[in-house]
């Protein structure tokens, strides 16, 4: 009921704001209705289940809440309540950090996207720890890790590294963010010997961690849409090679021809939500040719629909996320998604 009023009503109140005063507003209210059960269930949906094992994790459906939205995990417990069948928080870095200057998020509102250049502004890793430990959420939780702006790209193995041990006995899964475009270089990362020194010291430390606490949390890598036929296959390989547990594809873009005239077309960020979903689609499509399902990809980028899911799904994805979708069309998204699916 209170959903069915989201776009008719809700949306078009949030819309009348700046694009991130609605988001902290929106985000006052889900950390209010994580407090307490009672007030969590003022905002419950119900969702079938839709049972789905991947990367050997249970997940409740496949439905699952893209990184970014809820960055320091300060409403895990209400955005599980509307029937998600799992939360990534993050991207979270080792210290914490204000993110780029505002104004750094902008709705194209005729194609249903979204630009940001948040710049990973977030609490750090600490802070989400001690708010995970105080949600009641018994489900799968994914924690996305990234890198301080200042530090230099070359140490970023570091921050990664600090990051897993610090969430690795606290998330279901951790997802590495090596694809947005709003720190600087962060993306070349996904090239060659810098991502294979990720990969190996980030599976080194897996292990040690697997080993000392009795329990082994898949890593996933998150890439971008923005890759080369040949970056594809070496980052394929790269992954096939160090037995990555799971690839989510894809982070935002920084093709601007879907929205070429539209308002903000010209902001520099990262475009999500509708525009984006064929060049994120492509790009998944081609890894799960070469990937043929050694690996489990996460198809996120442009889900505005259930029969948008279902496509990420005939190309080769096991779970899908949303974000932009999400704010565009509001909870139902989910169950109308799950019912499809
Ligand atoms: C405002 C905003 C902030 C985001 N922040 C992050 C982030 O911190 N880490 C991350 O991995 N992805 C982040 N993303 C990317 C989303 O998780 C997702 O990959 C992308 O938006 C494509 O999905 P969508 O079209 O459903 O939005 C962000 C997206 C938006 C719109």
């Amino acid at each position: 009921m209170l959903y069915s009023l989201y776009q008719p009503l809700i949306r078009p109140c949030l819309f009348t704001m700046d694009p991130e005063k609605a988001h902290n507003l929106t985000m006052k209210m889900m950390k209010i209705a994580s407090r307490s059960q009672l007030l969590t269930s003022l905002v419950s949906q119900e969702v079938e289940a839709r049972p789905r094992k991947v990367m050997g994790l249970d997940f409740k459906n496949p439905v699952g809440l893209a990184a970014g939205l809820d960055k320091d995990g300060e409403a895990i417990d209400a955005f599980a309540a509307l029937g998600f069948g799992f939360i990534e928080v993050g991207t979270v870095t080792p210290k914490p950090q204000p993110g780029n200057d505002k104004p750094r998020l902008f709705r194209v509102v005729p194609a249903e996207g979204l630009i940001n250049r948040m710049g990973f502004n977030n609490l750090g890793v600490d802070n989400l720890v001690e708010n995970i430990k105080k949600s009641r959420y018994k489900g799968i939780l994914g924690v996305n890790i990234g890198k301080n702006k200042t530090t230099p790209i070359e140490d970023s193995v570091s921050d990664y590294l600090y990051c897993l041990e610090k969430v690795y006995n606290y998330a279901s899964y951790v997802a590495v963010n090596i694809s947005s475009p709003n720190t600087p270089n962060l993306r070349t990362l996904q090239l060659g010997d810098a991502l294979v020194e990720l990969v190996q010291a980030l599976k080194k430390k897996q292990k040690e961690l697997a080993e000392a606490n009795k329990k082994y949390v898949p890593i996933a890598i998150k890439i971008a849409p923005d890759l080369n036929d040949e970056e594809i296959e070496n980052i394929c390989r790269i992954f096939l090679e160090n037995e990555v547990d799971g690839i989510i594809a894809t982070n935002t873009t920084l093709d601007r021809d879907m929205i070429a005239n539209m308002p903000h077309a010209t902001e520099t960020g990262g475009l999500s939500g509708r525009p984006e979903f064929r060049k994120s689609t492509d790009v998944l499509a081609k890894i799960n040719k070469i990937i043929n399902g050694r690996i489990p990809i996460i198809g996120v980028g442009g889900i505005d629909s259930p029969m948008a899911a279902a496509e990420k799904i005939k190309n080769g994805a096991s779970l899908v996320q949303i974000y932009s979708g999400f704010i565009y069309k509001g909870p139902t998204l989910i169950k109308n998604i799950v019912n499809y699916l």
